[in-house]
């Protein structure tokens, strides 16, 4: 497997190659990760996997400073899984002191309201990793749901020939989704990580029952969160095409949530089909 960090290395190296999929990360690789990267096999004879925590991404209290960045870890997890880890240092990417942004739609909704500018951030960045890769297919995962949607605008609205596809979220025995962030959790708190997910499935099961009231769903699970210890951003019932509040009639729907236990963030979804 190669390793390459200057982004003329890498086209000289991927000139001529028809056939490549990738699946852009933040590295500290976890079975999430690689269950992505092995979607991307299936679909084309090179596998990049590009590494690099995006500085235009986080905000100004986030987590930049301590994101986990374990390069060699994460390129002996890759070894015979990628062809190829494309890991550009912060100059390589962003030399410019003035950074030209895409501004995707929804970027101040769910997520994006509580962090503004992070789906920017996340826009430019893959629309630049995508024009430095140039592969047929990328590939990102559901549980960052509102990224994969965003993602899927800028793709479509930009005309970018890739297609993309969504991996299912890789989750942890008792359900938590996996994700670089749960390191930060202390061992009651990741014990207590768990229930986010089985709130989840609950609201499904509400939903599949024949829930009508969304806002009494989003109420009463917000309240549940917040008596054990979470300090809930939102909890929402979307259409999945479009991430806006369902009309009535919608049966493709997903249930995002985002909370933190103690100083952690974390996400999750559940697509529902009624
Ligand atoms: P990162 O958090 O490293 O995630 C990289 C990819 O892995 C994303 O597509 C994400 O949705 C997916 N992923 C994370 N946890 C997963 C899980 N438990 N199951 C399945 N897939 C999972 O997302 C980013 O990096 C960045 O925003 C990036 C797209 C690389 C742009 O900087």
């Amino acid at each position: 497997m190669e390793i390459i960090s200057s982004t003329a290395d890498l086209r000289a190296r991927l000139r001529g190659e028809a056939s490549i999929a990738f699946v852009p990360t933040m590295g500290n690789l976890h079975e999430g990760h690689l269950d992505l990267t092995r979607i991307a096999r299936e679909h084309a004879t090179l596998v990049v996997v590009s590494i690099f925590v995006n500085p235009l991404q986080f905000g100004a209290n986030e987590d930049f400073g301590k994101y986990p960045r374990t390069l060699q870890t994460d390129c002996d997890r890759l070894q015979g899984v990628a062809d190829m880890v494309f890991a550009p240092t912060e100059r390589e990417l962003y030399p410019q002191p003035q950074q030209v942004t895409v501004q995707p739609p929804l970027e101040n909704e769910l997520c994006g309201a509580f962090r503004p500018g992070h789906f920017r951030g996340v826009a430019t960045v893959v629309l630049k990793l995508l024009n430095i890769v140039q592969p047929q297919v990328a590939v990102f995962g559901k549980k960052d749901y509102q990224q994969l949607y965003v993602i899927r605008q800028v793709v479509a609205q930009l005309n970018l020939p890739v297609e993309i596809l969504g991996g299912e979220t890789v989750r942890a025995q008792d359900g938590l989704a996996l994700s670089s962030r749960n390191q930060y959790l202390s061992v009651a708190e990741r014990t207590e990580a768990a229930f986010l997910y089985r709130m989840l499935v609950g609201m499904r099961q509400a939903l599949l029952d024949g829930a009508t009231d969304h806002a009494v769903l989003e109420r009463t699970a917000t309240k549940t969160l917040g008596a054990r210890g979470w300090q809930v951003d939102y909890v929402a019932v979307r259409a999945q095409d479009t991430l806006l509040p369902p009309q009535s009639d919608e049966r493709k729907l997903v249930i995002l949530a985002a909370a933190r236990l103690g100083q952690t963030r974390l996400i999750d979804n559940l697509e529902v089909c009624i």
